[in-house]
């Protein structure tokens, strides 16, 4: 992912070893000189074994053919820009998020709105553990059990109208728990602030669509989006906002963050789809952390039951 005409630091998996070895090389010079934007207040979150366990039933099809990824690339291989660009950033950075207490505001074109306490969203329904693959748009993927609820549950709770078309998720601002939102000599490289992302009301109530607390049997790390962020499996994985505070419902399709930052290269609807290139890499091969061969992209990445949604639709035009 790139992004603008900044110098955004894609990951070593994309970006040819020279460009990303100068990068680098220029960053340390850069370091000396200044800090990165909240480097000096970043803070490791908890680690991952002290966070409190979550009891969910596991789901009975929402399993996976593959073993999980390892717990410990699940929690250090991120991005979660508002800790910085880097793959390790959120795992070094995320200590300074404060996941409780925390609300989510639901509002919009909906008869009920209400704000929702975190421990309020967790006994909606039934926590569930489905083991989902996570396929970045930059090429990787992993295997992970996350537990949640269905969005639906949620949505249902609101009562959305008639007018209500789309869903827009909205990640926290705030500088002080997320450093790299500070303003320094780098923001420009980042995104927009709030991190938005958006689905279609149909998208957002398909039963795959979880509202997900926690992975691997614990409350959601830090770096993984604690406390509630969503998770879409058939799309790529920058549609999965993190650290929702506001969930909003509009007639319109949402302006999302990389949508805004770079249109030509990261489209609204951002299913999964090896017959859609990126305009600077194939998307049809990933590699799955932790193996080392490539391995085939299944359309809507393997999630086929969500063929009907897209009935008609171009899905090049639509990409
Ligand atoms: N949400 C916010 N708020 N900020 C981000 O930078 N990155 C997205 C998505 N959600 C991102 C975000 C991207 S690009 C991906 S691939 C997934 O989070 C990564 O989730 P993970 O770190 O739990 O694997």
């Amino acid at each position: 992912m790139l992004i603008r005409h900044a110098p955004r630091y894609p990951s070593s998996e994309i970006t040819p070893e020279a460009v990303y070895l100068s990068r680098r090389a220029f960053m340390v010079g850069a370091a000396a000189l200044t800090l990165l934007p909240g480097e000096a207040d970043a803070a490791p979150p908890p680690p991952v074994d002290k966070l409190p366990p979550l009891k969910a039933a596991p789901h009975p099809t929402y399993r996976h053919a593959d073993p999980a990824t390892k717990l410990e690339s699940a929690v250090t291989y991120n991005n979660f820009y508002e800790f910085g660009t880097e793959k390790d950033d959120p795992s070094r950075n995320a200590g300074t998020l404060r996941p409780r207490p925390w609300n989510v505001v639901v509002e919009g074109l909906v008869q009920k709105p209400k704000t929702f306490d975190i421990d309020e969203i967790v006994k909606l329904a039934p926590l569930e553990e489905r083991i989902y693959s996570l396929r970045c748009v930059e090429g990787w993927s992993m295997v992970i059990p996350w537990i949640g609820v269905p969005l639906s549950a949620l949505l249902k709770h609101v009562e959305p109208t008639g007018n209500a078309k789309y869903v827009e998720f909205y990640t926290l601002v705030d500088p002080e728990q997320m450093p790299a939102q500070k303003k320094g000599l780098f923001s420009f490289a980042s995104l927009d602030w709030p991190y938005v992302e958006g689905l279609r009301l149909d998208e957002a109530l398909h039963p795959l669509t979880l509202l997900t607390v926690g992975m691997y049997g614990r409350v959601l790390p830090n770096q993984n989006g604690a406390p509630v962020r969503v998770v879409i499996p058939w799309k790529y994985g920058f549609k999965s906002a993190k650290s929702i505070v506001k969930i909003r419902l509009v007639a319109d399709e949402p302006k999302t963050s990389w949508s805004k930052s770079q249109p030509s290269e990261y489209g609204f609807y951002s299913n999964v789809n090896p017959g859609v290139p990126h305009p600077r890499w194939s998307q049809a091969t990933e590699r799955r952390i932790g193996e080392f061969r490539r391995r085939e992209t299944k359309l809507f990445n393997g999630y086929g039951e969500v063929a009907s949604l897209y009935t008609g639709l171009d899905l090049k035009k639509f990409y």
